[in-house]
C-alpha cells in the first residue's frame, strides 16, 4: 500500500490526506486506488460520515502524474485506477469536504466539483490545462463547469486553460469559502465535523435529493473517458508530457 495518501479518522470524519511532496502531490495510480479504497470503506462504515480531503501547504495536488500519462502516450498500460476513482467520486453517498492551498491542478481542481463543501486558501489557483497538454477534460468537469460557472467562464478554464483564483472560484459558486492560509485545515475539519454531527439519515437524504441520480453525470464521465485515451495517444499528448518531463528548471 502506498504511503503517497495517509488516511486517517477523526470524529466521524475520513480525512484522505495527499502526501508527495517531492511531486507536488501528483498523483500516481497507487495513489488513486488507496483513494478510492478509502472512499469505499468509509461508505460502508456507519460510524464513519463524512470525507475530507485534504493535500500539503501549497500543493493540494499537480494532477494526474505525467510520467504516467506518459507511459500511456507511449502505448503502455494507464491502468483503470484514475477511472475508478473518479467514478467512486461521482457516486459517493456520504458528503465530501475539501480543504485546498495553493496548486490545484487538472484532476486536483476537477475533484472539488464533486465536493459538497471546498474551502480554499487565496494563493489557490484551479487549473485546468487539459487542452494544453493535448487531451479533453475528465471528472465530468466538461458537464459541471459549465453548470457552476457558464458556458463562457467555464470554457476560458477548459479551452483557454486559464486557472480561477479561490476568490473568483468562491463569488462563483466553485468554492464554499475563501479561509486564511494558516486556518485552512482548521476550517476544513471543522465543516466536516459539523456535517459528521448532523443527523445522518436526514443528511444523506438531502445529499442524494440535491444532486439527483446523477446518471449524467455517470454518462458524461465515461464519454470523456472514452475520447481521453484516444487524445492520451495523440502526437499532441505526447509532445506536451514530453516536453514537461524534459524540461530545464531555472535557466
Ligand atoms: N506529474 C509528474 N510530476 C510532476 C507533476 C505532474 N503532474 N507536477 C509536478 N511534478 C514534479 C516536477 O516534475 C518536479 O519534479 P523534479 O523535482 O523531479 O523535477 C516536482 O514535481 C516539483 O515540480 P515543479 O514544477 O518544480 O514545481 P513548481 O512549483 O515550479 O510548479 C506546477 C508546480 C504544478 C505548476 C508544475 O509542476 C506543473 O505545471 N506541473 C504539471 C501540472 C499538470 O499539467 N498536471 C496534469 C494535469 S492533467
Amino acid at each position: 500500500m502506498t504511503t503517497e495518501v495517509v488516511v486517517k479518522v477523526r470524529d466521524g470524519v475520513q480525512v484522505i490526506r495527499l502526501n508527495r511532496p517531492e511531486k507536488k502531490n501528483a498523483i500516481t495510480r497507487p495513489m488513486y486506488d488507496a483513494m478510492t479504497a478509502a472512499l469505499a470503506s468509509a461508505e460502508a462504515d456507519p460510524n464513519l460520515r463524512v470525507h475530507l480531503f485534504l493535500g500539503l501547504p501549497g500543493a493540494f495536488s499537480a494532477g494526474n502524474d505525467l510520467a504516467d500519462f506518459l507511459v500511456a502516450a507511449q502505448g503502455g498500460d494507464l491502468g483503470t485506477e484514475v477511472w475508478d476513482f473518479v467514478l467512486a467520486l461521482a457516486k459517493v453517498e456520504k458528503p465530501m469536504v475539501s480543504g485546498v492551498d495553493g496548486i490545484a491542478v487538472g484532476i486536483g481542481a476537477t475533484l472539488n466539483l464533486h465536493c459538497d463543501l471546498t474551502v480554499a486558501t487565496p494563493r489557490t489557483r484551479f487549473h485546468t490545462p487539459f487542452v494544453d497538454l493535448g487531451l479533453v477534460p475528465e471528472a465530468a468537469s466538461s458537464l459541471l463547469l459549465p453548470r457552476i460557472l457558464g458556458s463562457q467562464r467555464a470554457f476560458a478554464m477548459l479551452g483557454l486553460g486559464e486557472p480561477l483564483p479561490a476568490a473568483d472560484a468562491a463569488a462563483a459558486g466553485l468554492i464554499y469559502a475563501v479561509v486564511p492560509d494558516d486556518r485552512l485545515e482548521e476550517e476544513a475539519l471543522a465543516l466536516a465535523r459539523r456535517l459528521a454531527a448532523k443527523p445522518p439519515g436526514a443528511l444523506l437524504a438531502t445529499r442524494r435529493l440535491m444532486r439527483g441520480l446523477r446518471e449524467d453525470v455517470v454518462a458524461r464521465l465515461r464519454d470523456e473517458a472514452d475520447r481521453f485515451r484516444e487524445r492520451l495517444t495523440s502526437d499532441e499528448a505526447r509532445a506536451a508530457f514530453s516536453a514537461f518531463l524534459s524540461r530545464k528548471k531555472g535557466g
